[in-house]
């Protein structure tokens, strides 16, 4: 069993006009590949929702921040498509790159607001090329439903916001992240880390969880986030980039979880970036939590 693979605009639009005809309801999981269980989380709930669900794979070069980590994102089109075929997805988009860039192009989608900070302020011009390439596949897909992991909590906001300004008629489904049993969250970066790196990794979500639990008590998000950062540091983690608390709705920053919030974390293990983020809100304690996250 193989999943058709689509190359060009054309190929997808005359797939989805023909499922259109009949009446069928449409869903995208957009990716970069190196598919791992996360990803395969959203296609599920995606072919729970929808008649057809198409996958896209395209790694989006506007959105990466030097060369050299473009040269090393996995690249692994065989592998992604035997892994969605016998899940039932039912179209591979894994576009030539001059159908998503083609020479001359030069449009920018920028999301203000929920682009700035957190990632954004390391990542700079990472969401207009997510932002850009987004639209993009919305635009050529013409999907109902589009899948996105929780994990990208930011990214999350910024499709979400681009979605609704440019009235793109697509409703965005958010899906929990996905861990590994000891609760490192399902990254494709994961797979650059040492032995000795994977070791470590886990304490970055342990350290969330701990955190989100004495947050979601009260605790002001100074001290909590402070001694977060210095057990991160400790555990072995090369650099922190940021480690905040921010509202689950708009992002903005918070002292205290007053209201529905987030804490999130980007950390560097040599030469990999990671990051996470935990619900205060939806704490129930950590055995709950790890229950839910890594039952995949
Ligand atoms: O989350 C990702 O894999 C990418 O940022 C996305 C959404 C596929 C855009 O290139």
């Amino acid at each position: 069993m193989r999943i058709p693979i689509a190359r060009t605009v054309a190929e997808l639009r005359a797939a989805v006009a023909a499922w259109r005809q009949n009446g069928l309801k449409v869903a995208v999981v957009p990716t970069m590949g190196a598919l791992h269980d996360g990803h395969l989380s959203l296609v599920r709930a995606a072919l729970d929702r929808a008649d057809r669900v198409i996958v896209t794979l395209f790694i989006n070069p506007k959105q990466f921040n030097s060369q050299a980590d473009l040269a090393a994102y996995p690249r692994t089109e065989h592998d992604d498509a035997a892994k969605l075929a016998p899940l039932g997805a039912h179209l591979l988009y894994a576009p030539h790159a001059s159908e998503i860039y083609a020479e001359g192009f030069s449009t920018t989608v920028s999301v203000a607001g929920v682009s700035n900070g957190l990632c954004g302020v390391y990542r700079p011009g990472h969401f207009d090329g997510v932002a850009t390439v987004v639209t993009k596949l919305f635009l050529q897909t013409g999907a109902d439903l589009a899948f996105f992991g929780e994990k990208d909590f930011q990214q999350l906001h910024v499709v979400r916001r681009l979605a609704r300004d440019l009235d793109i008629p697509i409703e965005i489904v958010a899906c929990p992240t996905v861990r590994e049993v000891d609760g490192l969250a399902m990254s494709s970066r994961n797979q650059h880390l040492t032995p000795a790196q994977r070791r470590v990794a886990p304490m970055l979500a342990a350290v969330l969880f701990e955190a989100a639990e004495r947050l979601a008590e009260g605790a002001p998000s100074k001290s909590v986030l402070a001694e977060a950062g210095e057990a991160i540091c400790a555990a072995g983690c090369d650099r922190l980039e940021y480690l905040e608390l921010r509202a689950e709705e708009d992002l903005s920053p918070l002292c205290t979880a007053d209201r529905p919030a987030r804490v999130l974390v980007a950390a560097w293990l040599g030469n990999v970036r990671l990051i996470d983020n935990v619900s205060v809100s939806r704490w129930q304690g950590a055995d709950q939590v790890y229950k839910e996250t890594t039952a995949a």
